[in-house]
């Protein structure tokens, strides 16, 4: 029997150093990923000098020890994808740098991937499956957007964020309130000791797919500016009632006019448990099936890349049918890019 091939999944757009070993079939083999939480606490956001310089004390440890536990030959590596953008330029070139010379050392074909794509196929990891035509919502702490696949390789995209993504509104909240960082699970916490009594604004409820969550987030800092001891527990129900509505509102729309047969929710924001038991409600009331990956696919990590990287390798193996698998011509250097749009495909 062949032996399993894989690819080699990086990830480094942000604060998480991750690299996985990923099958054709979405079967996570080997994974190592390091956390920077503890470099960016005290500073309540990214800091993307450190992350930088923190992704390149972390990722040849990281891939020794995937090569080593995994045991595999080199020879069932079929290809090296890589997080291209969008991201921290800093945090990407370490990664696109590693890709590249491990595809040179290797001789092995290497895949630029946009790391927006990698989350919308997060769900598909380890043998889940997704029914298609599926709507899907990926909230993070970089990124909010709502798209519609047709299939694992057919996206378009219905809405974005205008501004701040939802986890950014959850982790500058958790700061004008002292909640500490990253504020989505503290905010969760003390949402569950309150109650959604401060009428705080919808935005865009009504309008199309976009999102914007900046007023929402300087209509909390009002609220704190006129009563600097507000409930905490009040204000974290109150604020993220108010965002969960506009999700809720939004994927019950894409729901409607694209008449998909499931709903996935993806991204660090997805780990939150109200959110996921509303869309739990909601995709009951529609009678369509909810997908959340299991938790430990939400954050950022290396086997959402290798996946996507697997849906691109296929791509142009199939634009040049008469190369064989991992002898595809010398693909043009990846380019890191911060500001990668999301590719309709
Ligand atoms: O996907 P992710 O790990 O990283 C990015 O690609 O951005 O998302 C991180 C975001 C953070 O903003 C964090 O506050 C948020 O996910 N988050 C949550 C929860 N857990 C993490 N937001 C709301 N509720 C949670 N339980
Ligand atoms: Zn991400």
């Amino acid at each position: 029997m062949a032996a399993d091939r894989y690819i080699l999944g990086i990830e480094t757009s942000c604060d998480d150093t991750s690299i996985a070993l990923v099958s054709e079939d979405g079967q996570v083999r080997e994974i190592e990923t390091t956390s920077q939480f503890e470099i960016h606490a005290g500073y309540g956001g990214i800091y993307p000098e450190l992350a930088s310089r923190a992704h390149v004390a972390a990722i040849l440890p990281a891939l020794d020890a995937v090569l080593q536990r995994s045991a595999i030959g080199l020879e069932q590596i079929e290809a090296v994808a890589v997080t291209c953008g969008p991201g921290l330029i800093g945090a990407l070139l370490v990664g696109v740098n590693t890709a590249t010379a491990l595809g040179l050392a290797w001789n092995k074909p290497v895949i630029g991937v946009n790391h927006l794509q990698g989350h919308l196929r997060s769900a598909e990891l380890d043998g889940h499956k997704v029914d298609y035509p599926a709507v899907v919502l990926l909230v993070s702490g970089g990124h909010s957007l709502l798209a519609h696949m047709q299939s694992p390789t057919s996206m378009r995209l219905l809405g974005q964020t205008r501004d701040d993504s939802v986890g950014e509104a959850f982790d500058k909240v958790a700061r004008m309130l002292d909640l500490g960082f990253p504020g989505g699970p503290i905010i969760d916490q003390f949402a569950a000791q309150g109650q959604d009594t401060m009428a705080f604004p919808r935005p865009m409820l009504h309008a199309g797919y976009e999102f914007s969550f900046s007023g929402l987030k300087s209509a909390v800092r009002r609220a704190i500016e006129l009563d600097p001891n507000l409930s905490r527990p009040d204000a974290c129900a109150s604020f993220a009632a108010a965002c969960f509505d506009v999700l809720i509102k939004k994927c019950e729309r894409a729901l409607k006019e694209t008449e998909a047969t499931s709903l996935v929710v993806v991204g660090g924001v997805a780990a939150s448990r109200p959110l996921r038991a509303r869309m739990q409600a909601l995709t009951e009331r529609f009678g369509v099936k909810l997908n959340l990956p299991p938790a430990q696919w939400a954050p950022d990590n290396g086997a959402m890349i290798a996946l996507a990287g697997w849906d691109r390798l296929r791509a142009l193996q199939a634009a040049q049918p008469n190369t064989k698998n991992g002898s595809l011509p010398l693909q043009a250097p990846i380019v890191a890019d911060p500001g990668l749009a999301l590719e309709e495909i």
